[in-house]
């Protein structure tokens, strides 16, 4: 079993190295002067089980196009088997026909992936399940409720407890984890009654008294979560918390979250951590290294993975 890192999430890779004990396989990533991107495995590959560790965050496409080559590398080198771990994979969002002539470029980007090379790709949490069905290459998906449950008994335990889905969208995954910890749902639903008229949050559920948990796949912006946040306090909830799989975390969000009702915004390593993310007083990252490292221990020895999440 080979472990190689992409240079998007070092600290993640090192963390599942460590985990796994074993030592990440030195690769040469360097661009040239023109930023093409060049991936050079320096350690014999032949008839190993490789994994090579890249999340596609910002900058999206480089880091996509670094996965690409790797794959591309590994392959020429001879990999037995080659499988992309994608902790977060971007792009995700972009899963359906939004207009006539729109692309779908999840699914584009699937076709790269298996084209370039990937005999099967481990990813957590996709924005939706079905990219699975993007891929005709087998995709272990893993969920992050061994990750965030823990930490919530640990620190948010109670019977005032209700688990908050932000959106229409995120349903499915609150109401998963409202069952696993017997709290109640609440759901927020975004309307915009006429054109050119700011969007009315309507909370479905009963918040009064209660420390709200918002559960979602992305925290991008932050609007959603801080406008879900403020609508929350407005109804009466007591406290409100956030757990997010991936934090993105592009523009003005650090600013927006700091500022907001948030009391705490946990969210995993899938992306590495800015300095100012790790300077921000309400949001605390929590690592899924043991459990990619498990899934890949198990891949390696044609294991079950669901046994991860029973
Ligand atoms: C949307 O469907 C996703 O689940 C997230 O709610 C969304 O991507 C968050 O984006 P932002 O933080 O920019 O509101």
């Amino acid at each position: 079993m080979k472990l190689i890192a992409g240079s998007s999430n070092n600290p993640l890779a090192e963390a599942i190295s460590a985990y796994l004990d074993i030592p990440l396989t030195q690769a040469n990533i360097k661009r040239f002067s023109d930023d093409e991107i060049f991936v050079e495995i320096m350690e014999n590959v032949r008839g190993e089980d490789a994994f090579f560790i890249q999340s596609t965050s910002h900058p999206a496409n480089d880091h996509l196009m670094e996965l690409l080559i790797a794959m591309d590398a590994l392959r020429r080198g001879s990999a037995r088997r080659i499988t992309a771990v994608i902790p977060y994979f971007g792009y995700a969002r972009q899963d359906r026909k939004t207009g006539s002539r729109a692309p779908i470029t999840a699914k584009l980007v699937a076709n790269l992936i298996t084209a370039a090379g990937a005999d099967r790709v481990l990813t957590m949490e996709l924005h939706a399940g079905q990219i699975q069905g993007f891929f005709d290459i087998p995709v272990d998906n893993l969920i992050v409720a061994p990750v965030f449950i823990p930490h919530l008994q640990d620190n948010l335990n109670g019977d005032d407890l209700c688990i908050v889905s932000p959106d229409v969208g995120g349903v499915v995954r609150a109401r998963a984890l409202a069952k696993r910890m017997g709290a109640d749902l609440a759901i927020i639903d975004k309307r915009r009654e006429k054109a050119g008229v700011s969007e009315v949050m309507h909370v479905i559920g009963e918040v009064k008294g209660k420390k709200c948990i918002m559960v979602d796949d992305i925290v991008d912006s932050g609007g959603t979560l801080c406008n879900a946040a403020g609508a929350l306090k407005e109804n009466g909830a007591k406290e409100v918390h956030a757990y997010v799989v991936h934090g993105v975390l592009s523009g003005k969000a650090i600013e927006r979250i700091t500022a907001s009702p948030l009391e705490k915004m946990v969210i995993t390593d899938s992306i590495a951590a800015t300095e100012a993310i790790k300077k921000a007083h309400n949001i605390e990252q929590v690592s899924i290294a043991p459990l990619i490292g498990e899934a890949a221990r198990r891949i390696h020895e044609e294991r079950s993975i669901s046994a991860l999440f029973k």
